[in-house]
């Protein structure tokens, strides 16, 4: 995919969270999760406006089509969270959330030498975000007795991640 893709993409994906986070944070009882999951809906909407503020650099609009597409998901998982209980909300987001890491990484490669090459230290940013996202949907569901039966069918666990960040990086910025 090349770079304006990604950015459309990312860039109409990254309401989609927002929308199901909004919906996870409502369906949780326990006060602290919820509060730091509308932190993590609070930051995809930053998110967004740095695609957006990139988008707008390379004299690019959002793609309508994304935007339904990812609208429709985004209110989908929002009003299923409140339906199939808590542990599959939780391993879903932070499953999407080690994919969403890869996404930036490999938008940062694509806008080497480009008009947005400055951009750069923004999209390690948003990358560490994202890890630091899925390391909270990690912790959340680790003991969970699910978990077994899920890490093999869906690839996505302790010690199994789709990206290569480690929580050292996702910490402490590292330089690119
Ligand atoms: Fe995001
Ligand atoms: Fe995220």
């Amino acid at each position: 995919m090349n770079l304006e893709r990604l950015l459309q993409l990312g860039y109409s994906a990254e309401r989609a969270a927002a929308f199901a986070y909004r919906g996870h944070a409502r369906s949780l009882k326990d006060p602290e999760e919820k509060t730091h999951i509308a932190r993590i809906e609070a930051e995809e909407w930053e998110h967004r406006d740095n695609l957006l503020r990139m988008l707008n650099r390379l004299h690019l609009r959002p793609s309508r089509w994304l935007e339904w597409k990812y609208a429709c998901i985004g209110r989908l998982i929002s009003a299923s969270c409140h339906i199939i209980g808590y542990f599959a909300p939780m391993y879903f987001a932070g499953r999407l959330e080690s994919g969403n890491v890869n996404e930036y990484l490999h938008m940062i490669e694509l806008a080497r030498g480009t008009a947005i090459a400055d951009e750069i230290p923004c999209l390690l940013e948003m990358a560490r975000v994202e890890k630091q996202h899925e390391l909270y949907f990690l912790a959340r569901i680790e003991a969970h007795w699910l978990l077994p039966w899920f890490r093999p069918w869906f690839r996505w666990g302790p010690g199994v991640s789709f990206n290569p960040m480690s929580a050292g990086e996702a910490e402490e910025p590292s330089t690119v």
